[in-house]
């Protein structure tokens, strides 16, 4: 795990493996930003002209590799673009700082220490520095054998002129949210062969136990017994069986009580209605949102914000066999609805619709679920901006902001009343498919809404998209499981704290 600090030192004489340095862009080319004006008299005044000269103009997520010549103490210099700050606000400039420290370590992969030199004088923005040096030292090497895996930088240093003055709690907070994050992305990796619902359930015993929550978890003799019929729909074609876990963070000064409950597929085929091969290979990650709730909750307890937080992970796995749940089945939800399965592929509803059911009973002031939902997130909104719906306009925005103040993508979606009379089933109370495709994203919304008891507040978060990057590494995100929505929910519960 790599560990960061807070430093005060002079960043010419520092002893680190590479300098990271940040820049603004302007009309006159690149210009150190600000903590790194000073670093450019080591250079005798040349620096923004050399970077100039290899083509580096301060644009944000740029980097060059420059020499040093002996200069500075480090053998090794990372400019990065930061953009023109005159253009930013606080929100826009730490999510900034965050992207060109993580682009700026991930570069150096293979570098045992860095030092960055980025603007770090408000706390937020040595926490951004800090954080997104953090998830930029990401790695998955876990199944390599070859030896060739470049090892994530391991000790990071963030200059601030402020570093010493008691801000070891900007550090601090930095490696929790990491922690979380980087515990979401493990999970997602990890392939399904490693991670089935009992598994994920003992993960989730053990780490949550570390922090301090309480861990109930049912497993599927319990679901049954207790009328957990989506769970034990989706789960019952797969020799792993499901789990129901519930994590508790209380404190007790608390006023408001929030429950998360997360999607927890930890291998989506379909069931019956299989996907194609080319939509399901990466169907590991369908558990991202559970893994989301997980590190979102371990993350709280150990921020201790003054609030309760109960998290629900609906873990099963979706495969088709001779016990497996057939399209026309009609299920019983755990809420006493009944609930008819056209389509085995929209399993997530049917796992959330029993976890958001029991998440009522807990009494809170805000249920919100997380899911790798639909593949119609993905075709309105792209791979990088999740979509947000609720029961009520300020809640809705609400965690729109917080994504955004996260600098997680997130945009607010409706939920059109006409939408549901395309679930009425011929037999039972709903259906779980609409028969048209288009809207889809907003159809499983409104599908959810059914089951959150009248009075309830309760949004919903589909972040099919966010969850795995398929592409290339960007800023601070890695391939493949990215951790996505982990701090909105850790940022909502803060915000809960002092409502
Ligand atoms: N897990 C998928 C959604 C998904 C798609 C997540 C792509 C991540 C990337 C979900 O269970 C699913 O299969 N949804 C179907 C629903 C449809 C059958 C109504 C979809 O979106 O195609
Ligand atoms: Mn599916
Ligand atoms: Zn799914």
């Amino acid at each position: 795990m790599t560990t960061v600090r807070l430093n005060s030192a002079d960043p010419v004489s520092f002893d680190t493996d590479a300098l990271i340095v940040g820049f603004r862009s302007g009309p006159e080319g690149p210009r150190p930003a600000t903590g790194a004006e000073s670093l450019d008299a080591a250079f005798g005044g040349k620096l923004a002209a050399t970077l100039t000269a290899v083509g580096f103009s301060g644009k944000p997520g740029e980097l060059a590799k420059v020499p040093v010549f002996g200069a500075i103490a480090a053998p090794l210099l990372v400019a990065v673009g930061l953009g023109d700050s005159a253009k930013a606000d606080a929100t826009a400039d730490a999510e900034a700082l965050r992207r060109a420290a993580g682009a700026a370590v991930r570069s150096i992969a293979g570098t045992a220490r860095a030092a960055l030199l980025l603007p770090a004088e408000s706390a937020d923005q040595a926490e951004a520095v800090a954080l997104g040096a953090l998830l930029g030292a990401y790695g998955f090497s876990r199944y390599r054998t070859n030896g060739e895996v470049k090892e994530p930088v391991g000790d990071l240093t963030v200059l601030s002129a402020n570093g010493a003055d008691g801000s070891d709690g900007i550090a601090g907070r930095a490696s929790v949210l990491a922690e979380s994050v980087t515990l979401v992305r493990d999970l997602v990796n990890t392939p399904p062969s490693d991670l089935w619902p009992a598994k994920f359930a003992e993960i989730a015993e053990q780490r949550g136990g570390e922090a301090g929550l309480s861990v109930e978890v049912l497993d599927d003799k319990q679901l049954k017994d207790g009328g957990y019929g989506g769970l034990i729909g989706v789960g019952q074609g797969s020799a792993n069986p499901p789990r129901l876990v519930r994590l508790s963070y209380t404190h007790p000064e608390a006023t408001k009580t929030l429950a998360y409950v997360g999607k927890g597929i930890t291998f989506d085929s379909g069931g019956l209605s299989l996907k194609p091969s080319a939509s399901m290979d990466w169907m590991k990650s369908d558990m991202g949102g559970a893994g989301a709730v997980l590190g979102a909750l371990i993350g709280i307890a150990r921020l201790a914000p003054k609030v309760n937080v109960v998290g629900y992970l609906c873990l099963a796995e979706n495969l088709p066999s001779g016990t497996a749940q057939r399209p026309s089945d009609v299920i019983h939800s755990y809420s006493g609805k009944t609930v008819e399965v056209l389509d085995t592929d929209a399993e997530g509803r049917l796992v959330l619709m029993d976890g958001i059911a029991r998440a009522a009973e807990d009494s809170p002031d805000l249920i919100v679920d997380v899911a790798t939902l639909t593949g119609a997130q993905i075709v309105a909104l792209g791979w990088r901006t999740a979509g947000v719906m609720a029961n009520d306009d300020a809640v809705r925005e609400l965690v729109v902001e917080v994504a955004g103040a996260a600098g997680e993508g997130a945009w607010g979606m409706p939920l059109p009343e006409e939408l549901r009379k395309g679930l009425d089933s011929p037999i039972a109370d709903i259906a779980n498919l609409q028969p048209e495709r288009w809207g889809s994203m907003l159809a499983a919304g409104i599908f959810l809404k059914e089951f959150v008891p009248d009075g309830v507040r309760w949004a919903h978060i589909d972040m099919a998209g966010p969850a795995y990057n398929k592409g290339e590494p960007h800023g601070y995100t890695p391939k493949g499981g990215t951790g996505a929505i982990t701090r909105t929910l850790i940022g909502l519960a803060e915000r809960h704290a002092s409502i």
